[in-house]
């Protein structure tokens, strides 16, 4: 097939390049001219394990990148997948998506014969219909179903195993209103569906397939805030939270996976996603209580954390470690880290901050310029008066001797990685 992606963030790249990987011939558009003339050299934009050896593979051959909509003539279908930011309510902001669907349809107008366009991006229901789909008739003067079909096909990718996740996922999910649109996605995902019909693959409504995204995430999310609200609860025993929960993953009927507690849920996804999910909700008058639960449990825990360090320290004046930035370990990305909360509280509480992360820290210092940070470990627990373990990277796991260069070696540990060990006041946030 020819597939034309609209937007070349981290899913619209690893969609091109995973794409391209399956044998289809893909041409990413994008505005910005650094990203475009970067992907045509065969350098991804953006890190992501395997994806620069797709990259590089592909680029030049099946894979290309433009600023030019009028490439978009010669493809069979378009993903549109661009930003959609949160606003101050939750909500997203839909301006990206709607300023591409224009841009397109004008496109459109031009093309002879069939065009799929395909919502890739993450949207609340109804907004592929109601807000995309419009935008393209109006500015090309076809008809949806007619000139055009619409479909929604959500990505369920998780940062650090984004290209893995693509090509081999749980299901595929795809939503759409016309036979002839079912069969070009049935086309486009042929190369990674099984003889024997594996990974399922889901037909559904445009709608449907937009709220299956949110929910999936929601329902994630929401099991690890549950994992956390039961070991809170562990805590206040003695009860080893470890243990109750790797046991109840024994229930097939729960499962092990995403019931690790701690510090609760970060990145791009979880925390944008509940938020716009709920504002949604709201707009339409519905209240989802269980969800504003799971977020108000997940913004506490780091609170909690701070509460356990205020029980054995003044923080004004006192130099703290904070040992993980990025949001999950794997990832420079910083974005709703825990590791950011933490770090805002402290300063405010008036602590000396000493931030460490293998590989996040030059994007934390964008973000807090004026705290200290370490090249290692041992460097940011030398002389500290407390240490927060935010993320657990495997590393945290082998420290040993570092924390006898600390000034009081108060360890809090938010994600239970550190190893317990004699002559540290160690602590563990569940
Ligand atoms: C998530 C979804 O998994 C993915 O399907 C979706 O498309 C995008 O959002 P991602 O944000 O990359 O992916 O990371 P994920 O591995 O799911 O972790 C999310 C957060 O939950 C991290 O902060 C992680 O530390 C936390 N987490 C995860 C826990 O606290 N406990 C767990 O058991 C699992």
């Amino acid at each position: 097939m020819n597939l034309s992606i609209i937007g070349s963030g981290y899913v619209g790249t690893t969609i091109a390049a995973c794409f391209a990987e399956l044998g289809h011939d893909v041409v990413n558009v994008d505005i910005d001219e650094d990203i475009v003339a970067s992907l045509n050299d065969g350098q991804a934009p953006i890190h992501e394990p395997g994806l620069a050896e797709l990259v590089e593979r592909h680029a030049g051959d099946r894979l290309r990148a433009t600023t030019d909509y009028d490439e978009i003539l010669d493809t069979d279908a378009t993903f549109l997948a661009l930003p959609t930011p949160s606003n101050d309510d939750g909500s997203i902001d839909l301006g990206a998506m709607k300023a591409a669907a224009t841009s397109l349809g004008e496109t459109l107008a031009r093309k002879d014969g069939q065009h799929l366009v395909v919502t890739k991006s993450t949207v609340v229901p109804t907004t592929t219909v109601d807000a995309i789909g419009p935008r393209i008739e109006e500015a090309s003067g076809k008809r949806v179903g007619e000139g055009f079909d619409i479909a929604m096909n959500p990505e369920f990718l998780r940062e650090g195993t984004a290209v893995d996740d693509f090509l081999s996922p749980d299901k595929i999910v795809l939503g759409a209103q016309t036979d002839r649109a079912y069969e070009t996605l049935d086309e486009i995902f042929a190369p990674l569906v099984d003889r024997a019909g594996n990974p399922p693959v889901v037909k559904t409504g445009i709608s449907e397939a937009e709220m299956i995204k949110y929910a999936n995430n929601a329902f994630l999310a929401s099991k690890i805030s549950l994992a956390n609200d039961l070991a809170n609860i562990c805590k206040e025993f003695g009860v080893d939270s470890d243990e109750v929960l790797e046991t109840i993953g024994l229930d097939s009927r729960i499962g092990s996976s995403f019931l690790g507690a701690g510090l609760g849920w970060g990145g791009s996804c979880f925390p944008k996603d509940t938020a716009a999910i709920i504002a949604a909700a709201r707009g339409r008058g519905y209240e989802p209580r269980l969800l504003q639960a799971a977020v108000d449990v997940n913004d506490g825990q780091p609170e909690r954390m701070l509460d356990l360090l205020r029980e054995r320290i003044d923080l004004d004046g006192t130099r703290v470690a904070v040992l993980g930035l990025a949001f999950k370990p794997g990832t420079d990305d910083i974005r709703k880290s825990r590791a950011t909360l933490l770090i805002s509280s402290l300063l405010d509480a008036g602590a000396d901050v000493v931030g460490y992360d293998p590989v996040a820290t030059e994007n934390m210092r964008e973000r807090f310029p004026d705290i200290d940070y370490a090249d290692s470990a041992a460097d940011a627990l030398a002389n500290a008066d407390a240490a927060l373990v935010a993320t657990d990277w495997d590393e945290f796991a082998a420290l040993d001797d570092e924390f006898d260069a600390m000034r009081s070696p108060i360890v809090i540990d938010g994600r239970r990685i550190v190893t317990r060990r004699e002559g540290i006041d160690y602590e563990s946030l569940v």
